[in-house]
C-alpha cells in the first residue's frame, strides 16, 4: 500500500526511483572484464537474469564483440569474423560479409555507435564484396530502429540500391527467385551441394533456390523501401515494396514443400545427379529463415514447419538445433579435413550462426504470429541450449567456436583460427527475445518478454533506445529488486511504465536528440605487414609478422590466440618498440595494451615514450603516465609533438617476456 502510493507519487513527479537499486555497473564491469573494464564501462548494456549462465554468456559476448573490433586507423572500426587473418578475407581490411547481420545486431545495443556506424560505412562503400549472401540493408534498418538516426541510416541508400541490383546475377527471372551455391551462402555441404556431387563431396557446387538468400533479399528490399520512406522517396518505396512482395509470393508458392511441410531448396543446377527445379530430399534448418525476416503469412500450414524444429528425431538435437535432419543419407558424414581436424560442414552440425537466426525467427513467431506450435518454454529451452554451447565441453571456460556435434555439444573444428568466433549473435537475442524490446520507428517503446516462470527475474539497463538509456526489469515476486513484483520500464532512470503481471507494454517514448559520434583516429595502424608506413621495429622478436602484430589494429587478451609483439625469451631487461610514420606526424597521446598470463608473459615494470633528438632517444616532453595495467589499456599523454618516429621503451621483469598486444598513437 505504502509502496504503491510512493510509486504513483514518483511517477507523477517524474522523479527517479531507480535509486541505488539498479545494477552496480562498475562492479560488474570489473568482475567480468578485469583491467579492461574501462573499455566496456560506459559502452555496453548491462544485464542479469535468474539464470547465471545466460548472465555470464551475455558478458562473454561483449568480450567477443570488443575483441573483434578491428581498428583500421583513418577508416575507423570494422567487426571481424575470425580474430586473426584467414585466407579468404577481404584484404587489406580482413572483413567478411556473411556474419555482418550478427555484428550489427549486437553493435546496435552498444551505446558507442561508432562501431556499427564505421562498419556499415566500410561495408556499403566497398567492403561488401558479395563474397557471401547477406542482409546488410535489413541490418541498417534494424540499427535505425534502435538509434533513430535518420542521416546515418539513409546516407548510403544509393549504394544499397546498387548492391541490391548487383544480385541480379543470381536471379532467375523465369522463377522470380534468387539462387546461390551453398558455399557462397556460408553453408558448405548442405543437401543441395552434396547431392549435386552424387554424394562424393559438396564443398562447392549445388546451386539452388534457397530459403536463405530469398529471405535475405526480401528483407533487403523491405529495408530499402522503408529507408527511402524516411527521405520521402515514394517511388523508390513503391518499387522496392513491389520487389519484396514478389519475392515473398514466389517463396511461398515455390519453396514451400507440403510433403515435408517446410520451406526447402529447389535445384538451379542440372547435372547427372540432380535436376533443375526439383526439390532437395530433406528438411534443413535454413527452412525457418523466412520467419527471421517476417516473410511468411500467418497460416497454420506454414506454422506446422516448426513441429520439425521441435521434434528430437528431426531438427531438435539433444544439444542444439541440427542443420540437417538425421534421416538424410549423408547426415554428419565428414568430407573435409584440415590435417586431421574435421573442417566446417553444414550437413547436420549445430551452427551458432543458424541457431541465432532460428531463435530470432522463433521470437518473431511468438511475438507477432498467430500460431499454436511454439511456446515461450520452447524458446527459453533453445536459448539455454545455445547458451551452453558457449562453454568448452563440460568445463566452465567460455570459448565459442564454429560448429558443434548435435549429440554431445562438443566443438567440431577446433583449429587455431577457431576460438572466440564472431559468426553469430546473442546480445540481440536477449534484448529482443528474453527481455523482449521490439524496436520501433515511431515514438513508442514496445516490450514483450518471452519468458516462462523459470526466469524469476531479469534486468537490463543502460541500453540505448532512441537517444536515451532504457532499463527493463522483471521481478516475479518482488524479492530481487525490492521494488514490487512485476515488469517495469525506466527511461533515463525514470520509471515510465509498470505492470504487476507479465504482458506486452507499449509506452509512448519521445526520442531524444542524438549525440554525435566521437571518432579519435589512431595514426599508427599498419593493416598488413608488407605495407610501407607506419612500420614497426623492435629490440627483439624481430620476425616481420610478430612486429606487425602490435600495430595491426587488433586488441584482445584471450590467452587461446596469440596477439601482439612478443619479445624473445631470455631477452634483455630493456626492450623497445619503434614506429616509423614515414613523415612528420602530430601525436599527443598513446594507448598501450600489455598482456599478462601470470606465467612467462608479464607487463613491463616501467615504460616511457621517446623521440629522437640529435640521434639519441630521449623521453618525449610532458608525459603523464598512468600506472601500467596488464590485460587492459595503459594510457599516456604528452605534449603534442610532431615526430616521424616514436619509441616505446619498456623495462621487462627479469626472466620474463613482454607481449605488446597493441600500441596506438593519436
Ligand atoms: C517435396 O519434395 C520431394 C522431393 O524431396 C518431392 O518428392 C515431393 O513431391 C515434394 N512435394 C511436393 C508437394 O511438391
Ligand atoms: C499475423 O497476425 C498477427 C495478429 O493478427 C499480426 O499482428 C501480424 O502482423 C500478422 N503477420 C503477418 C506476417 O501477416
Amino acid at each position: 500500500m505504502l509502496y504503491s502510493s510512493l510509486l504513483v507519487l514518483a511517477l507523477q513527479s517524474g522523479l527517479s526511483i531507480t535509486g541505488k537499486r539498479g545494477l552496480d555497473n562498475s562492479a560488474i564491469a570489473k568482475k567480468y572484464f578485469g583491467n579492461d573494464a574501462p573499455w566496456y564501462q560506459d559502452r555496453i548494456a548491462y544485464f542479469e537474469c535468474s539464470d547465471p549462465q545466460i548472465t555470464d554468456v551475455w558478458y562473454y559476448r561483449w568480450k567477443i564483440f570488443r575483441a573483434h573490433q578491428r581498428d583500421l586507423g583513418a577508416k575507423g572500426y570494422i567487426s571481424t569474423e575470425f580474430l586473426d587473418d584467414v585466407g579468404w578475407q577481404l584484404q587489406p581490411w580482413a572483413s567478411l560479409n556473411d556474419a555482418t547481420g550478427f555484428h550489427i545486431g549486437e553493435g546496435r545495443w552498444n551505446r558507442d555507435r561508432r562501431f556499427k556506424d564505421d562498419y556499415l560505412r566500410h561495408m556499403l562503400t566497398g567492403g561488401d564484396d558479395r563474397h557471401f549472401t547477406d542482409y546488410i540493408m535489413d541490418s541498417v534498418w534494424g540499427s535505425y530502429l534502435v538509434d533513430n538516426d535518420v542521416p546515418s541510416a539513409t546516407q548510403y541508400l544509393d549504394q544499397m540500391k546498387t548492391l541490391f541490383n548487383a544480385w541480379k546475377d543470381h536471379f532467375d527471372t523465369s522463377k522470380g527467385l534468387y539462387w546461390v551455391e551453398p558455399l557462397l551462402d556460408a553453408t558448405e555441404y548442405t543437401i543441395s551441394s552434396i547431392d549435386a556431387s552424387g554424394g562424393q563431396d559438396g564443398f562447392t557446387g549445388g546451386d539452388s533456390f534457397r530459403p536463405s538468400v530469398n529471405s535475405y533479399m526480401y528483407a533487403n528490399a523491405k529495408a530499402i523501401a522503408k529507408l527511402a520512406g524516411l527521405l520521402n522517396q515514394a517511388d523508390v518505396t513503391a518499387d522496392y515494396n513491389a520487389r519484396a512482395a514478389a519475392i515473398k509470393s514466389n517463396v511461398q508458392k515455390s519453396l514451400w514443400n507440403s510433403t515435408f511441410s517446410h520451406f526447402i531448396d529447389r535445384y538451379k543446377v542440372d547435372n547427372d545427379y540432380v535436376n533443375y527445379w526439383d526439390f532437395i530430399r530433406g528438411r534443413e534448418l535454413v527452412g525457418v529463415l523466412p520467419w527471421t525476416f517476417d516473410l511468411p503469412d500467418n497460416s497454420s500450414e506454414y506454422a506446422s514447419s516448426w513441429k520439425h524444429v521441435l521434434n528430437s528425431n528431426e531438427l531438435a538435437g539433444p544439444k542444439g538445433l541440427r542443420t540437417v535432419e538425421p534421416s538424410y543419407q549423408y547426415y554428419m558424414k565428414q568430407y573435409r579435413y584440415e590435417g586431421s581436424r574435421p573442417e566446417c560442414q553444414w550437413n547436420g552440425p549445430v551452427w551458432p550462426f543458424q541457431t541465432t537466426q532460428a531463435l530470432l525467427a522463433m521470437s518473431n513467431l511468438l511475438d507477432h504470429y498467430q500460431q499454436s506450435v511454439v511456446t515461450n518454454a520452447d524458446y527459453i529451452r533453445n536459448l539455454k541450449q545455445y547458451t551452453q554451447l558457449h562453454y568448452q565441453g563440460s568445463s566452465s571456460t567460455l570459448n565459442l567456436q564454429e560448429d558443434y556435434y548435435p549429440d554431445t555439444g562438443e566443438a567440431i573444428v577446433g583449429l587455431a583460427r577457431s576460438p572466440h568466433y564472431f559468426h553469430s549473435g546473442y546480445i540481440d537475442l536477449i534484448m529482443t527475445g528474453l527481455v523482449g524490446i521490439r524496436p520501433r520507428a515511431d515514438d513508442f517503446i514496445e516490450i514483450n518478454p518471452l519468458i516462462t516462470s523459470a526466469i524469476t527475474y531479469f534486468r537490463v539497463e543502460q541500453a540505448p533506445y532512441h537517444g536515451t538509456n532504457v532499463a527493463v526489469q522483471w521481478d516475479a515476486d518482488g524479492s530481487r529488486y525490492g521494488q514490487g513484483a512485476g515488469l517495469r520500464v525506466e527511461r533515463d532512470g525514470v520509471v515510465i511504465a509498470t505492470s504487476p503481471t507479465l504482458k506486452r507494454l507499449v509506452v509512448p517514448y519521445q526520442k531524444k536528440a542524438i549525440i554525435g559520434i566521437n571518432r579519435p583516429i589512431a595514426k599508427s595502424i599498419q593493416l598488413q605487414s608488407n605495407t610501407n608506413y607506419p612500420k614497426g621495429t623492435a629490440s627483439s622478436g624481430t620476425d616481420v609478422e610478430n612486429v606487425h602484430d602490435a600495430i595491426d589494429g587488433r586488441v584482445w587478451f584471450f590467452p587461446e590466440l596469440v596477439n601482439g609483439w612478443n619479445s624473445d625469451a631470455n631477452s634483455a631487461t630493456n626492450q623497445w618498440y619503434t614506429i616509423d610514420f614515414g613523415s612528420a606526424t602530430q601525436i599527443s597521446r598513446a594507448e598501450l595494451a600489455f598482456f599478462d598470463n601470470g606465467n612467462d608473459f608479464r607487463a613491463p615494470t616501467a615504460y616511457s615514450i621517446q623521440v629522437l633528438s640529435n640521434g639519441n632517444w630521449v623521453d618525449i616532453g610532458g608525459q603523464q603516465k598512468s600506472a601500467v595495467v596488464a590485460n587492459g589499456i595503459t594510457n599516456v599523454q604528452f605534449t603534442s609533438t610532431s615526430v616521424s618516429q616514436v619509441r616505446l621503451a619498456m623495462t621487462q621483469p627479469s626472466g620474463k617476456r613482454t607481449r605488446l598486444v597493441e600500441v596506438k598513437y593519436f
